[in-house]
């Protein structure tokens, strides 16, 4: 047997345990790649909807469906040993009732292997994030800057700046916590509501442009990576990924112009045919 097959992958209880210890490091990634690049260095991967701005170049979440969900979540799992994977329920695919919830996310957990699923928890979501857990599904919530909403908030607007803003993402992420949610995503809020959010729930939560007071962070990986010119204030660029890439490919495209590329040791030297 391999070390890596070995290796066990972590559980919702490692993952719960996290409350209040060393923050949990989390990342998205969409392919195997890229799930094995950072799979060493994570507690979680998050298949996250973002795959559909990302990878697919959509406006919105909104337009991501089931099936991208759980074509990237196989990749994910393919490419990672250890890290708990979690795949995003996508816009659509669980607000309805706790029958469509349940039967959305027990195709994802059958048809990825992955280890849990996340949901947008609007006040509306508890219901369902109660069923899921009671029906063996470990949920994720996410509360804040909910990037589903975008139509209803008119862009992405950071959450909590009036007092009437705070009280509900105060209560949707206490309701996710009472409805059974493993962890929760707090994104795009002051520090001051992380922290306070973080205080009053039971299960770990995990900060996006929130504060380094929450119980672990997360961020889309190609904004880290330096992938966009473009992110948002709260994204750090840890690497240039975007300037590595123009750099690689113009000296691809000037090798191949000039003749340089491909070379005598990127061109198969074969036996002279015998002289008949
Ligand atoms: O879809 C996503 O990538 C997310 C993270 C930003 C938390 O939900």
């Amino acid at each position: 047997m391999s070390a890596q097959s070995q290796m066990r992958r972590k559980t919702v209880r490692d993952i719960a345990k996290a409350k209040g210890g060393s923050p949990l490091v989390c990342l998205t990634a969409y392919d195997a790649p890229m799930a094995q690049l950072l799979d060493p260095h994570v507690d979680v991967l998050l298949v996250g909807d973002s795959v559909g701005m990302v990878v697919h170049g959509l406006p919105s979440t909104v337009g991501v469906t089931m099936e991208m969900m759980i074509l990237h979540g196989q990749a994910v799992m393919r490419g990672s040993v250890q890290a708990f994977v979690v795949v995003d329920m996508p816009f659509g695919s669980y607000e309805t009732n706790s029958d469509q919830a349940f039967l959305n996310a027990a195709r994802i957990m059958k048809e990825t292997g992955c280890q849990a699923v996340k949901i947008e928890s609007g006040s509306y979501a508890a219901t369902q994030i109660k069923h899921l857990v009671e029906r063996g599904i470990p949920v994720m919530g996410h509360v804040g800057l909910r990037p589903q909403a975008v139509n209803v908030d008119g862009g992405f607007r950071a959450k909590g700046k009036t007092q009437a803003e705070w009280s509900t993402v105060l209560e949707e992420a206490i309701a996710a916590d009472e409805a059974g949610a493993f962890a929760i995503v707090i994104e795009g809020v002051a520090p001051e509501l992380a922290t306070e959010i973080t205080t009053r729930v039971s299960c770990p939560t995990i900060g996006i442009g929130a504060s380094a007071s929450c119980d672990g962070q997360i961020l889309v990986t190609d904004d880290m990576l330096g992938v966009f010119d473009w992110v948002p204030r709260f994204v750090k660029k840890y690497g240039d990924v975007r300037g590595e890439v123009t750099r690689a490919v113009s000296a691809y495209a000037d090798e191949v112009r000039a003749r340089q590329f491909p070379g005598t040791e990127q061109t198969y030297q074969l036996p002279k045919p015998p002289a008949n």
